[in-house]
C-alpha cells in the first residue's frame, strides 16, 4: 500500500525532527560545560592580571556554581510564568550579557558578578533544558536524547580545555567565544516548537496536537493516545483542591520523590567528580606529576570523558537505569578507594603515580557511563506535573549547592588532611550512593512520564487521588 512505502521515509523526517530538537537544546548543555570548564586553565593567567589572593580566585571559579544554584531556583518560578521555550531563550540572552561582561571585565569585582550572571544563565539552562528535552521526546528514546545534555556538558568542558591551551594568556578571547554558542542556542529555540505539556497546561490542546504531529507520526493512534494521556494528567491535577505550593511540595508523596531526586543530586557531585574535573592538576602536582605533564593528563581526562560518555549514548535506553548507576557507581567507589590507598602509601617515585593516573581515568570513566547523565536523566522523569517545574529546580540546586560545596572545600581539606582521609572519604560517600539508589531508586527506563507517576503513587501507597495542586505548578 503507499501509505505503508511511505513509511520510513516519512519516520526518518520525524526522527531526524526529535534529533534536531534535542541537538538544538542540548547546546545548552555546551554552554554548561564550556562555562565550568574554562576556568581551570583562565585562573592562572586572571590571577596574574588581577594580582588576586587564592581566597579570591577561590570567589571567581565558585561565582559560576553560586550563580547556577540561584538561577536553578529562581528556575522554579520562572517554570510557573513562562514556556519552557521562553525559559532556555532568557538563558541564551544571559548567557550572552555574561560572557560580554566578563570578556571586558576591568576590575576583579566585575568579572566576579559577570561570572555570577553567567552562572544564573547555567542554573537556568540545567534545569529548563532537560525539562523541556523531556516532554518533547517519546518515551523510547528519552534517556539517549535527555542524555545527549551530558554529552554536551562534557564537549563543552573539552572545547573550554582545548580553547584554553589555544589562547594560553588569551583569557578575554576563551570568555568571549562563549557568546557564539549562546547565540546558535538562541536562534535554535525561535526554530523550536513549545512543550506539548505546557500547551495542553495552557489550555492550547490544538496547539499540543499540532507540535506533537511534527514530532511524531501524526496516522499513528499512539500520537493521539500521548496527547489523551497528558490531557488526562493536567485535568486529573486541576481537579485536585487547591493548596499551596509548600502544601503540594511536603506531601508524602512529593517528599517521597523529592528524597530520591535530592538525593541522586547530592551523591552525584559528593562522590568526588568535579575535585578531578576542576582540580585534576591540583591531585597530579601531589602525586609528583611536572605542570606539563599535569596539563596533558588533564586534556586526556576532558577527552576521556567526552568519549565515554558517547559510548554510554548507545546503551542508554538500552539498560535499566538502576543497573547502569549501580555498575557505575561500584566502580567509581573502587577507584576513589584506590586514590585514597595511592595517597596513604605515599610514594609517587614508582608504581602509585600510575595507579594515582588509572584511577582517576577509571573514575572519569565509571562517572561519565552512568551518574554523568544518570543524573540529568532522572532529575527530568521522576518528577509528576503537579510539582515538575519546581521540583526539578529544587533538586537541581540542591546539586548546584553540593557541587558549590564540595569544590570550595576540597582544596581546603586536601591542604588539611592530606589525599587518603579525603579520598577516602569521598569512597565512603559512594558507598553510601549504592545504599541510597539500591533502597530508593526507581527504574524509570521505557515508561511514560504519566507511567512513572503512577509508580510513586503506588509507591507511596496514595492510589486514591493525587496530592493538591497549586494552579501555577501546572505550566
Ligand atoms: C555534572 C558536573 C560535572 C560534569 C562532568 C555533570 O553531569 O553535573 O558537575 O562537571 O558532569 O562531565
Amino acid at each position: 500500500m503507499s501509505s505503508r512505502a511511505q513509511e520510513p521515509e516519512r519516520r526518518l523526517s520525524y526522527q531526524a525532527h526529535v534529533w534536531l530538537t534535542a541537538a538544538v537544546a542540548a547546546m545548552g548543555g555546551i554552554l554548561f560545560g564550556y562555562d565550568t570548564g574554562m576556568i581551570s586553565g583562565a585562573q592562572l593567567y586572571i590571577e596574574r592580571e588581577f594580582n588576586l589572593s587564592s581566597g579570591e580566585i577561590g570567589v571567581v571559579v565558585s561565582a559560576v556554581t553560586a550563580g547556577a544554584l540561584v538561577g536553578a531556583l529562581f528556575s522554579s518560578w520562572l517554570t510557573a510564568r513562562m514556556s519552557r521555550r521562553g525559559i532556555v531563550k532568557l538563558a541564551a540572552v544571559v548567557f550572552i550579557i555574561g560572557a560580554v561582561l566578563a570578556a571586558a571585565a576591568p576590575t576583579t569585582f566585575v568579572l566576579i558578578v559577570a561570572r555570577f550572571i553567567i552562572g544564573l544563565a547555567v542554573g537556568f539552562a540545567s534545569t529548563v533544558v532537560p525539562l523541556y528535552i523531556s516532554e518533547v521526546v517519546p518515551a523510547a528514546r528519552r534517556g539517549s536524547m535527555v542524555a545527549l545534555f551530558q554529552l554536551a556538558i562534557t564537549a563543552g568542558i573539552l572545547l573550554a580545555y582545548i580553547v584554553n591551551a589555544a589562547t594560553a594568556e588569551e583569557w578575554r578571547i576563551v570568555f568571549a567565544l562563549a557568546a557564539v554558542p549562546a547565540t546558535l542556542l538562541f536562534i535554535g529555540m525561535l526554530l523550536l516548537p513549545n512543550s506539548p505539556r505546557w500547551l495542553v497546561a495552557r489550555d492550547d490542546v490544538e496547539g499540543a496536537r499540532r507540535v506533537l504531529h511534527e514530532l511524531r507520526d501524526p496516522d499513528a493512534p499512539e500520537t493521539e493516545e500521548e496527547l489523551q494521556e497528558i490531557v488526562a494528567a493536567v485535568e486529573e491535577d486541576r481537579a485536585r483542591p487547591k493548596e499551596s505550593l509548600t502544601a503540594a511540595l511536603t506531601s508524602p508523596l512529593a517528599r517521597t520523590i523529592l528524597t530520591v531526586g535530592i538525593g541522586l543530586g547530592i551523591f552525584q557531585q559528593i562522590t568526588g567528580i568535579n575535585t578531578i574535573i576542576y582540580y585534576a592538576p591540583t591531585i597530579l602536582k601531589e602525586a609528583a606529576f611536572g605542570d606539563s605533564a599535569s596539563t596533558l593528563t588533564t586534556a586526556g581526562i576532558g577527552t576521556l570523558n567526552f568519549v565515554a560518555t558517547v559510548l554510554a549514548l548507545l546503551f542508554v535506553d538500552r539498560i535499566g537505569r538502576r543497573k547502569i548507576l549501580l555498575g557505575g557507581m561500584f566502580g567509581m567507589v573502587l577507584t576513589m578507594a584506590g586514590v585514597a590507598v595511592a595517597f596513604a602509601v605515599d610514594d609517587f617515585s614508582g608504581i602509585w603515580r600510575w595507579v594515582t593516573v588509572f584511577c582517576l581515568f577509571g573514575f572519569i570513566a565509571c562517572f561519565a557511563v552512568s551518574w554523568g547523565w544518570g543524573f540529568w536523566v532522572m532529575a527530568s522523569e521522576i518528577y509528576p506535573l503537579f510539582i515538575r517545574g519546581q521540583a526539578i529546580s529544587i533538586g537541581n540546586s540542591v546539586q548546584w549547592g553540593a557541587n558549590f560545596a564540595i569544590s570550595l572545600l576540597f582544596p581546603i581539606l586536601l591542604t588539611a588532611w592530606g589525599g587518603a582521609p579525603v579520598f577516602g572519604m569521598l569512597a565512603g560517600f559512594g558507598v553510601l550512593a549504592l545504599w541510597f539508589t539500591w533502597k530508593l531508586v526507581p527504574e524509570t527506563r521505557g515508561k511514560t512520564l504519566e507511567e512513572i507517576e503512577d509508580e510513586w503513587r503506588r509507591r507511596a501507597g496514595v492510589d486514591e487521588g493525587r496530592p493538591p495542586t497549586p494552579a501555577a505548578a501546572v505550566g
